[in-house]
């Protein structure tokens, strides 16, 4: 993979939004504005309280108490363990979330949530 040039930092939108005005308001409007956040109460919609879920016979997936303390079991390398959600990914109609595994790489989980209202089915766990 390549690596960033060295000194480079991420900078954040703020910094954009100092010249280009109209850009960041249209953007910080649109989805894409939370198309990637910090996995906190605030963006969690996914039901993580205690829910569980099963899939085609594997151990069912169990999440904790709280959006901020989530983790999910999984199956990487056929051992089970417990990983915390660091990102949300997407907001409408769909929401996923990654984990981190070793060597920085983000996984999204096999499992998403449905963001839409109940009565279009949606305010439930499914697996993509
Ligand atoms: C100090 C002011 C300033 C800041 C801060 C700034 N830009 Fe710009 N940006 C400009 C100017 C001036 C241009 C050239 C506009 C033109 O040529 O019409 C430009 C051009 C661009 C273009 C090319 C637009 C095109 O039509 O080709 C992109 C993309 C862009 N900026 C993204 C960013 C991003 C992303 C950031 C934040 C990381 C950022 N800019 C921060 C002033 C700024």
């Amino acid at each position: 993979m390549p690596k960033a040039p060295s000194g480079a930092s991420f900078v954040g939108s703020r910094r954009c939004v100092a010249c280009h005005t109209d850009q960041g308001t249209q953007w910080s409007q649109s989805k894409h504005q939370k198309a990637i956040a910090d996995a906190n109460e605030q963006n969690v919609l996914g039901n993580f309280d205690k829910a569980r879920f099963a899939y085609a016979g594997t151990t069912p997936s169990s999440f904790g108490a709280t959006a901020s303390s989530s983790h999910e079991r999984m199956v990487p390398d056929g051992k089970l363990a417990d990983f915390e959600v660091k990102y949300t990914f997407g907001v409408q109609p769909l929401q996923q979330y990654l984990i981190e595994l070793p060597g920085g790489r983000m996984q999204a989980l096999s499992i998403a949530w449905d963001t839409r209202p109940k009565n279009e089915n949606g305010r439930r766990w499914f697996h993509l």
